[in-house]
């Protein structure tokens, strides 16, 4: 090895030994070391071996999976006290036979998702711990895998459709995949595991950013009501509750109503009632009954649709809205410009997949927003940095034109 090579490698070592715990280390720090480091890797690694890590990539999420059917990890979390299992104990507790058994753990070991402390035994690592059966972490994975057969059908997609750019709600490479002709969301009323999927993954998406609206907009100064019967801010598409929720324990004493809506099969998935808050099944797309609310509020949901349906949303919520109204739409915003990560990437290609829609810069939002007959007031972004796991939130405030 070059000196210069031997002091780099020794350079990596000596930061890995000094690097302080994960947690301690803050968001902007962390992302710029990790992309120090993934320049380092892609510098460095040759592209046979790029290639192949591009060939095998899906093996880990069909191989979770799996490991979820057979019940792998929900064996370890329920001998949480032993913590380590032998293949013998595993398989007494596991669906399926030893010999598959086997191989999947060492694929499982191979990703380090466990550890073998000795030939006998294998221990979980900190991800097996998160990916047992009804955590959010673990709904995830079932939730990708659905997608993962999607975008497996995508080349034979587009060879059919003479790769056109997607723009039918419902003509999609989902329902390519699925052969149905049904849109995500009517397919997923029929498919209850995948509908619980959904919405358990939904509840999670943001805090994996850790940044809330309602921290870098200003809540008390905007969203006031001269009286306490009048709704303040209504959720629309907003899943089991988990963000109107997070905003009720933020802002416990504001005066106001606070209505959630979502479709009944999503509506009809939350386990308990949710404190100070009224639950709505509802279409986005019938006449808005929530007439005159302060805050019209969509986390999320206009990304799932092209811009004819959005534009039927926009005119739905206009029609309700005010004088004194304000539309607030959260979502996600990558740059026009620059680079993006490859998983914001793939969140535009993902919406584009399942809804033919779309992830939508600035400048196509607001061109969205006028179009529907809004004025936008502010683009409300957060000042500190994410972890950019998908791509910057800014929040749209707009009003009626
Ligand atoms: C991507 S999720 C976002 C959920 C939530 N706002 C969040 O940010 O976590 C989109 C939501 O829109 C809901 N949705 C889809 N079609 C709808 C409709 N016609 N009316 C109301 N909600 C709908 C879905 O059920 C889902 O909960």
């Amino acid at each position: 090895m070059s000196n210069t090579l031997t002091e780099v490698t020794s350079a990596v070592t000596t930061a890995l030994s000094k690097l302080p715990s994960p947690e301690s280390i803050d968001n902007a720090a962390r992302m710029q070391l990790l992309g120090a480091l993934d320049k380092l890797r892609a510098a460095l690694e040759p592209p046979p071996v790029t290639l192949l890590n591009h060939c095998f990539s899906f093996w880990a999420l069909s191989v979770i999976r799996v490991a979820q059917g057979m019940g792998i990890f929900d064996a370890f979390a329920v001998a949480e006290g032993t913590k380590q299992l032998t293949l013998d104990e595993l398989n007494s507790r596991t669906k399926g036979d030893k010999e598959l058994l086997f191989r999947v753990m060492r694929y499982l070991c191979a990703q380090k998702i466990f550890t073998r402390p000795s030939q006998e035994s294998y221990q979980p690592g900190p991800l097996a711990s998160q990916l047992s059966s009804g955590l959010p972490t673990a709904n995830l994975i079932k939730h990708f895998y659905l997608h993962m057969r999607t975008a497996a059908h995508l080349y034979e997609y587009f060879e059919a459709k003479d790769y056109r750019n997607p723009a039918d709600a419902c003509d999609a490479p989902f329902q390519f995949a699925q052969c149905t002709r049904q849109h995500h969301f009517d397919w997923l009323t029929e498919h209850p595991d995948d509908q619980e999927a959904f919405n358990s993954t939904m509840s999670m998406t943001r805090t994996a950013d850790g940044i809330e609206w309602f921290n870098f907009y200003p809540v008390e100064e905007k969203l006031q009501v001269a009286s306490p019967d009048r709704t303040l801010l209504i959720d629309i598409g907003g899943g089991i509750g988990h963000d109107i929720s997070a905003f009720k324990q933020r802002f416990p004493q504001l005066p106001g109503q606070l209505v959630l809506q979502d479709l009944p099969q999503v509506i009809n998935d939350i386990p308990s009632p949710l404190a100070g808050i009224a639950a709505q099944s509802h279409s986005m797309f019938d006449a808005q009954p929530v007439r005159n609310a302060k805050a019209y509020y969509l986390r999320t949901v206009l990304h799932d649709w092209p811009d004819k349906q959005a534009l039927e949303v926009l005119t739905r919520i206009r029609e309700a809205m005010a004088e004194d109204s304000v539309l607030l739409i959260n979502e996600h915003t990558p740059a026009a410009g620059g680079e993006l990560s490859p998983i914001a990437a793939a969140l535009d290609l993902h919406m584009m997949q399942t809804f033919s829609a779309l992830e939508r810069t600035e400048e196509q939002w607001v061109a969205l927003l006028e179009k529907g007959g809004f004025r936008v007031v502010k683009v409300w972004k957060p000042q500190q940095e994410g972890l950019h796991l998908t791509t910057t939130a800014a929040l749209y405030e707009a009003v009626p034109q």
